[in-house]
């Protein structure tokens, strides 16, 4: 008997403000067609003042619970990736638990960054396959926004709030790529490339801080590294690009996502995009892409799903996983 984590349920949750690119026409020395054409994004969601990473997160949850016809009580663990808890502690994870009424799981916060929510389905398919939880909500949730400098042009324009969430439950499988579930993954980090990616502050440092990015040089290991990760994923079981039925790419810059699927060999039909309307929201934009790509009507229970993402780390990696 082989068990499996099979995807119960998804959903998402935006805030309501929608800021478009004309808007820092206004303040910066940037036009909507610089970003549109370098990017991809066209509109980026911002949360309201007073709303924090566990309110998007515990929308985004309810949403994923109630497609999964589950409340809170049902839940053994909770996991959250993010880079922009509430408070340094506890974890934003553990206000989720509070808000959905589970007193009886456990939960707890990763951060990986903009991969953070592939290192949070892996951590929680090994929860799984050891027996160590049966059912697990696993959420990617950021306001990137308070960690913006709006004077750097090359940085602020890109990034925006949101949260996703999937429930995960242990199911049996037949051992083969034919089960549904989480089949295989890839994770990577190497934290020599610390200032590629990286907030200037921090609870030892003593200030918040404001995100900085070398964008070129991430660009450039983007390029090269996430089709690497794919790739290795699904060489583990046996799969090739020709496969795989959807790419759900980390939301950063639409040509590091056509260019890794051309690298995958993998035409942008079956790639869910999002970048235009969310911007680049780290470790939300995977689930936030998923949730999204099930509401289009794009992925559909039995497809073979690749999810791949870099970050702040460097970390990386990908999951691959039948919906
Ligand atoms: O989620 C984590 C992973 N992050 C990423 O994957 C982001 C990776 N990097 C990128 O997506 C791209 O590198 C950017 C979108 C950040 C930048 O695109 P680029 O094509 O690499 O542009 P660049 O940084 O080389 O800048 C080109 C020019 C520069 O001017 P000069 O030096 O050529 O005169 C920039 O100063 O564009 C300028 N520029 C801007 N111009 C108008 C930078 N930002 C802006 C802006 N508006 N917002």
């Amino acid at each position: 008997m082989t068990i499996r984590a099979v995807v119960r349920g998804v959903g998402h949750y935006l805030p309501d403000r929608v800021v478009p690119n004309s808007e820092f026409e206004a303040s910066l020395d940037t036009s909507d067609e610089w970003i549109r054409t370098r990017s991809g994004i066209e509109r980026r969601h911002f949360a309201a003042d007073g709303q924090t990473t566990s309110d998007l997160a515990t929308r985004a949850a309810r949403a994923a619970l109630a497609a999964a016809e589950m409340d809170g009580a049902d839940i053994d663990a909770i996991i959250l990736a993010t880079s922009t808890a509430d408070l340094t502690f506890p974890s934003a994870a553990t206000m989720v638990q509070n808000a959905l009424g589970n007193s009886n799981g456990y939960a707890f916060d990763i951060q990986a960054v903009c991969a953070g929510f592939v290192f949070a389905l892996s951590t929680a398919n090994a929860m799984i396959l050891s027996g160590q939880a049966r059912r697990v909500l696993v959420i990617g949730a950021e306001t990137f926004s308070r960690i913006m400098d709006w004077e750097d042009r090359s940085t602020c324009v890109l990034f925006g709030d949101g949260a996703g969430a999937l429930v995960l439950e242990a199911q049996e499988g037949s051992g083969t790529t034919d089960d549904r579930g989480i089949l295989a993954m890839d994770l990577h980090s190497d934290g020599s490339y610390r200032d590629l990616l990286y907030v200037d502050g921090g609870v030892s440092t003593q200030t918040t801080g404001r995100l900085r990015m070398e964008g070129k040089e991430v660009f450039r290991h983007a390029v090269e590294k996430l089709a690497q990760t794919a790739h290795a994923a699904l060489d583990k079981v046996g799969l090739t690009g020709a496969d795989v039925d959807w790419i759900v790419p980390h939301q950063a810059n639409l040509r590091i996502i056509t260019a890794t699927a051309q690298r995958m060999q993998v035409p942008m039909e079956r790639v869910v995009v999002t970048v235009q309307d969310h911007g680049n929201t780290s470790a939300a934009s995977i689930p936030l892409a998923l949730s999204v790509g099930v509401q289009r009507g794009q992925i559909k229970p039995g497809d073979l799903v690749v999810t791949e993402a870099i970050g702040g780390g460097l970390a990386w990696g990908a999951v691959v996983l039948r919906w």
